[in-house]
């Protein structure tokens, strides 16, 4: 397994290339099970995930060519897919295993054939992440759900889902997905109430507008989709990547660094930008993005995460990071899941002091950080033990690194072209 080795201490500057959003491309691929024609998705990351969704949709039918530099800063990478012939409506386990985004599929294969056999996702470190509101939103637009051996079956009496109101008890960002792609082709009308929000939600509403669907109240947490009998294909461009962007921000911080967000979308980040800015970075809006700043000693903070527009669960462990330097005690809530706070013993390692109490950290501040071997748990949790790397004294090695392969494409190549001193080595 590969890990990622850094030596600390300086300040980042330059510019950052900002990819294709991880959380919309995961949403936008299953639309092309809603058309027979081709769905052309422009700006996609090269991320595992993504190459990991490919293969599932090859393997119920969909045939999928990419285009674009498999590496390096070439051309961006295109997917064009093509769903004539669905091979098979069953999404194996030993895919949806491996990545949980698989239950996406459940709504547009359910949309399109009027039936869908997914493998439960089960849990994931960061929590057991259910997925009985995905299956509440489907009943409500009258599919039939049945879970047997590990697997959940939905079908549509008569072929084609009827369409339905449900409103949401809990905002759910992939259950809102779910249920927004099997409304699409519905026999009627659906209504979404307390709909999740997150720009990843727009990004997928305006592809399925392109394809021809008809969707009112796009940003807003009521979304009405009428049904319509079917839908074409479009050539579309993956929103930038907020979470990448909050990233490096965040890299910028802790290291008292000055780097442009190039591509990033300052809409979409508010809740980032502000909570920067509150902890003393300088916020710059240039022509191609974002320019972030540090020239003075970190303010500590109090966050707590929410759903959009709220302070993102996916930057929680990156700012827990960077707060390991304010100058302060910073507090920090994670609302959204149980278990979001794996990173705190390994930056512990590294000379961060943090108090853990149920979904509450706070963290002192003012830590000298020390370079340490450190374990990668998930994704942002890896991060965020990157981010400490870089403002470690002496050398960090964050192992299992298979982990940020996920959700930050070329991070070694983007730090480094910054002035960090990082590389990849290669595991035993
Ligand atoms: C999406 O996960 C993202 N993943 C997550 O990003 C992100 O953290 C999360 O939304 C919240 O913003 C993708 O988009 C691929 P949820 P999702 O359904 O859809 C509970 C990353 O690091 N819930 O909004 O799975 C759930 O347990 C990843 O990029 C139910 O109870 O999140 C959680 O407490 C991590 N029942 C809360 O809702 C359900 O049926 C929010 O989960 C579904 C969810």
């Amino acid at each position: 397994m590969d890990s990622i080795r850094i030596i600390g201490g300086k300040r980042l500057s330059g510019e950052i290339h900002i990819s294709g959003a991880k959380n919309s491309a995961l949403t936008l691929l299953p639309c092309a099970l809603l058309t027979e024609q081709k769905l052309t998705l422009g700006n996609l990351p090269r991320l595992a995930d993504v190459d990991s969704f490919g293969h599932l949709l090859n393997e119920l039918g969909v045939s999928t060519k990419v285009s674009g530099a498999r590496k390096g800063d070439g051309p961006k990478r295109r997917m064009t897919l093509e769903a004539r012939d669905i091979a098979s409506t069953t999404a194996p386990y030993d895919m949806v295993r491996k990545m949980r985004a698989s239950i996406l599929v459940l709504g547009p294969m359910l949309a399109r054939m009027g039936e869908a056999t997914v493998s439960l996702p089960g849990g994931c470190a960061i929590g057991d992440r259910p997925i009985d509101l995905h299956l509440k939103a489907l009943e409500a637009m009258g599919a039939t759900i049945e879970i047997a051996a590990g697997f959940v079956k939905a079908s549509a009496p008569g072929g084609r889902i009827a369409g339905g109101d449900y409103s949401f008890p809990v905002v759910s960002v992939g259950a809102t997905e779910n249920a927004v792609m099997a409304a699409v082709l519905a026999k009627g009308t659906s209504q979404l109430f307390n709909a999740a929000r997150e720009p990843e939600i727009v990004d997928l509403c305006n592809l399925l507008v392109a394809m021809g669907a008809k969707i009112d109240g796009i940003g807003s947490s009521h979304l009405t989709i009428h049904g319509v009998e079917a839908l074409g294909g479009a050539d579309y461009d993956v929103m930038p990547d907020r979470i990448e962007a909050g990233s490096y921000a965040c890299a910028a911080g802790i290291t008292g660094g000055s780097v442009e967000l190039v591509g990033a979308k300052a809409d979409d980040m508010l809740a980032i930008t502000n909570a920067l800015a509150a902890a003393g970075l300088m916020i710059e809006m240039t022509g191609r993005g974002i320019k972030v700043t540090a020239d003075r000693p970190l303010k500590p903070l109090a966050i707590s995460t929410a759903p959009y527009p709220g302070f993102p669960t996916d930057m929680q462990a990156q700012f827990m990071a960077m707060l390991c330097v304010a100058e302060g005690q910073s507090f920090l809530e994670e609302t959204i899941f149980e278990n979001r706070y794996m990173h705190v013993p390994e930056l512990r390692r590294m000379g961060a002091e943090i108090e853990v109490h149920g979904r509450s950290a706070i963290v002192k501040g003012g830590a000298k950080l020390t370079g340490a071997k450190v374990m990668a748990t998930d994704l942002r949790a890896s991060m965020s033990l990157i981010l400490a790397g870089l403002a470690a004294e002496g050398e960090t090695e964050v192992m299992r690194v298979y982990h940020l392969d996920r959700g930050y494409e070329r991070l070694e190549d983007k730090l480094g072209a910054v002035g960090a001193t990082i590389e990849r080595i290669g595991g035993g």
